[in-house]
């Protein structure tokens, strides 16, 4: 069965949701501020659970009046969520359109673009096909099932490991390709997303994010506005729909990006490279603000990092992911405890973005003295009493 002939794959007019939108096609309709970037999508698939929720955030040690509010994009779906399934609703659309039978994808062994991927693949009836990069003693072993594997080897996604090193050496463009000839080969017919999701096409995921938020403080009751977003960076695709948007947009916020793993100079030139695919004539220089926040490397903690997602969590019933929102959100209360004056006075929109399942793969590190547990207290003579349930 080919995906067009799924049944839940359906074309839907562009109306508001009707809670019968997840799964469906929709023809796209870019905001006004946005018509004149090239190329606009044609159709988008409606993968995650939008609007997600923007609530207001009681971090402690915040600068004197600043205001820290959460959009909770961690909330756009259990199996499929965060950042990702944004991106995804323009590329599967395009996948689909393009008549593709199955999706390649790349990234670290706890990508959580590629379960995402993997995911949405199966929703629309495509196999998908993950290379997942990791470290030289494990590739030739089975990859277990922590976090995001567990979700992706459920959904039945073909997983090749490659070395870090291989990955470093080969890249991500050249080792999709193989793996799509290899595929050609077989008859198959592969559409394959880059690494993240991150091309000029999944850049519109968040430009609609943008517009989103907008009409989510449209419709809100209190006058709120937002002076600064603030999100996580690690391959670009994220912060280039979001600054791009916001500049264009109303909400012109001021959009700050905490890198977790290359430098800003990188990203600022990745980014141009996705905002000149858009033909949208702006230097990224002049739209996004990035800070190196990557510490010790990609995914790799310090303790003071962990710490600071488990008080975050304590504090305040948010538990972000250790790899991406947990060191953006470090890092700018790092910036704001050292430069409180930039940051005075503020209301700040932090994105959180998602990858709890990749938090599986920290437990170890979390420390086992985590939380509250002991013995129940009970006497010995204590009767038996039935309620209801028949479960013990
Ligand atoms: C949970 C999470 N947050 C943030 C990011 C960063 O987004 P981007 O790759 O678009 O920079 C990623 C993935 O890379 C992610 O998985």
């Amino acid at each position: 069965m080919d995906a067009s002939s799924k049944t839940v794959v359906g074309d839907a007019p562009p109306t508001q949701p009707t809670g019968f939108d997840f799964l469906t096609r929709k023809s796209y309709v870019p905001p006004y501020w946005a018509s004149h970037l090239n190329p606009i999508p044609s159709h988008v698939f409606s993968l995650g659970h939008l609007p997600t929720p923007i609530h207001k955030w009681n971090l402690p040690n915040l600068p004197n009046n600043t205001e820290v509010w959460l959009k909770r994009d961690d909330l756009s779906g259990t199996q499929l969520s965060g950042n990702k399934v944004r991106k995804l609703e323009f590329l599967m659309a395009d996948a689909v359109a393009q008549g593709a039978d199955c999706v390649i994808t790349i990234g670290g062994i706890q990508s959580n673009h590629c379960c995402a991927t993997a995911v949405a693949a199966k929703y629309l009836n495509l196999e998908c096909y993950l290379i997942l990069g990791t470290s030289k003693v494990l590739v030739d072993q089975d990859p277990g099932l922590t976090g995001n594997l567990l979700v992706e080897r459920l959904v039945g996604a073909h997983v090749d490991l490659i070395s870090k090193e291989e990955y470093a050496k080969i890249g991500s463009v050249t080792l999709t390709n193989i793996l799509k000839e290899k595929l050609l080969n077989e008859g198959r017919r592969p559409y394959v997303i880059p690494e993240a999701g991150s091309n000029s096409l999944g850049t519109w995921g968040y430009i609609e994010a943008i517009r989103e938020i907008e009409q989510q403080l449209q419709t809100g009751t209190g006058h709120l506005k937002f002076d600064d977003i603030v999100v996580a960076c690690a391959s670009g695709g994220t912060i280039a729909g979001l600054s791009l948007g916001s500049s264009l947009s109303a909400l012109d916020a001021k959009v700050h990006a905490f890198s977790v793993c290359d430098d800003p100079d990188y990203f600022y030139d990745f980014v141009q490279g996705l905002l000149d695919g858009l033909d949208a004539d702006v230097d990224s220089r002049d739209i996004v603000n990035i800070q190196n926040a990557k510490g010790l490397g990609y995914a790799v903690n310090t303790s003071e990092e962990l710490k600071f997602v488990r008080e975050v969590a304590a504090a305040t019933g948010v538990v972000l992911d250790a790899v991406y929102c947990g060191k953006a959100a470090y890092g700018m209360m790092k910036d704001m405890a050292e430069n409180p004056m930039k940051w005075e006075g503020r209301k700040i929109l932090f994105i959180h973005t998602g990858g709890l399942l990749g938090l599986f793969d920290k437990v170890e590190q979390m420390g086992t003295s985590l939380g509250n547990w002991h013995r129940m207290d009970l006497d010995e003579d204590i009767p038996r009493k039935d309620g209801i349930g028949k479960m013990f």
